[in-house]
């Protein structure tokens, strides 16, 4: 498996991805049709010049990826030490075969042996994706707190969506 950072040309086949994603399950906030070219070029281009973006190709097809990563500083002062806006994605085709789990790991790696002005990382995810929140415990992060009845279901119920945050143990304040 190919692990690369993104580049613009990405924009397309990230989006494809992310559609794949939202129409498998609730794990993304946004539904299929949110995912629009605008807000993937706007993660995608803040990622590549003030955060990180890294994305796993398919083994087969050079015109399609199987996993993506983002986040990026929010881009105002105070939080400039932050990589904030976090998502991870893995084509529902592929997950479970620790494709998220070995992107996870190069990203925090990257962050820590060479990015010492970010202190800190930070996702959201909502409560019900125990998996995920397991799975990010596993690499360091720590639940911070809980935003009561934030996400709201089909059916109309809601549900809290759990801030959890990465210390960068080299961070470099300056
Ligand atoms: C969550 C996700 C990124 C994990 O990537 P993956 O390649 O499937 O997972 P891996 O095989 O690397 O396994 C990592 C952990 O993820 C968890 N996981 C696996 N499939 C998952 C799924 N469909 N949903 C949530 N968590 C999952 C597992 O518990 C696993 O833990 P383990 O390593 O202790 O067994 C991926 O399943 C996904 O894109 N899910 C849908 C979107 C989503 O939930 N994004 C996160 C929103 S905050």
């Amino acid at each position: 498996m190919h692990i690369r950072t993104a580049e613009p040309e990405d924009i397309q086949r990230i989006k494809r991805l992310y559609q794949a994603v939202a129409r498998s399950g609730d794990g993304l906030a946004r539904k299929e049709h949110e995912i629009t070219d605008e807000y993937v070029e706007g993660f995608v281009n803040k990622s590549i010049a003030q955060g990180l973006i890294i994305v796993a190709e398919h083994p087969t097809d050079p015109n399609e990826l199987v996993g993506e990563i983002h986040a990026y500083q929010p881009g105002i002062e105070v939080f400039s030490h932050l990589y904030s806006h976090l998502t991870i994605a893995v084509h529902p085709e592929f997950q479970g075969k620790k494709i998220g789990r070995t992107l996870f790991t190069i990203f925090l790696e990257e962050i820590g042996m060479n990015r010492h002005n970010i202190g800190k990382v930070e996702l959201m995810t909502r409560e019900s994706n125990e998996r995920a929140i397991a799975f990010y415990q596993s690499l360091g992060f720590r639940v911070e707190g809980r935003f009561e009845m934030r996400i709201k279901d089909k059916h109309g119920n809601f549900e809290a969506d759990i801030p959890m945050g990465w210390q960068n143990p080299n961070f470099e304040f300056d």
